[in-house]
């Protein structure tokens, strides 16, 4: 797929205030600082597109992007930074819960992973979440330009071995950097299939 156009729309903690959901949409998800952000601006081409930050927790709101005037593209807020209080933590789950029920058009959600850790509990946690609530997902291993291939399959296969303790089947899965462009293309095709279907 070729980005012709990507544009920002609105950025809320609302989702019946979010754009009509009359196109089809993919959300990016993952632990605070994993790369969310700067995966959305690889993708487009567009380094300012969306906000990316050194310090974890710089995306606080639902924030669309229009793709092509054909699909949305969603940066998420980001989950498990220690130092986040109870109360944004509470809201961040009750904003993100309704998000991923009602979003209507809702289509696939990118759960982002950084390649470099063994599997943590924040990210199975919300991958079960998900896999339970019947949400369509895929997993993103992120940063993989900061270690060897070898790391980076070391991780995806612990992963695959602790999915496998609960799921028959498992999501699919890409390896990215924003770095150096991996998985652009994997995962802009894979868009492109779904949204022909
Ligand atoms: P929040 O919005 O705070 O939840 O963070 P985020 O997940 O959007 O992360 P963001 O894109 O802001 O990136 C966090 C930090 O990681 C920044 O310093 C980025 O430059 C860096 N980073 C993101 N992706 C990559 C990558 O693929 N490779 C490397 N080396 N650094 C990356
Ligand atoms: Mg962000």
């Amino acid at each position: 797929m070729v980005i012709k156009e990507a544009k920002f729309l609105i950025s809320n903690t609302r989702v019946d205030l979010c754009p009509e959901p009359n196109k089809p949409e993919y959300a990016f998800i993952g632990r605070s600082n994993v790369g969310k952000s700067s995966l959305i601006n690889m993708l487009t081409e567009q380094k300012g597109l969306a906000k990316t930050s050194q310090s974890p927790g710089k995306t606080q709101l639902i924030n669309h992007f229009l793709i092509n005037d054909k699909w949305y593209l969603v940066d998420l807020p980001g989950y498990g930074y220690a130092k986040v209080s109870r109360e944004s933590r509470e809201q961040w789950r009750k904003m993100i819960n309704y998000y991923m029920q009602k979003r209507e058009n809702l289509t696939c959600v990118f759960v982002l992973i950084d390649s470099r850790h063994e599997p943590m509990k924040v990210d199975l946690d919300f991958i079960h979440y998900l896999g339970n609530l019947g949400v369509p997902f895929v997993i993103v291993f992120t940063k993989t330009d900061k270690q060897s291939a070898t790391k980076t399959d070391s991780t995806i296969a612990a992963y695959t071995r602790k999915m496998q303790e609960t799921w028959d089947e498992l999501p699919r899965m890409f390896k990215t950097s924003s770095v150096d462009k991996a998985g652009r293309d994997e995962i802009l095709n894979f868009i492109d299939e779904v949204n022909a279907q």
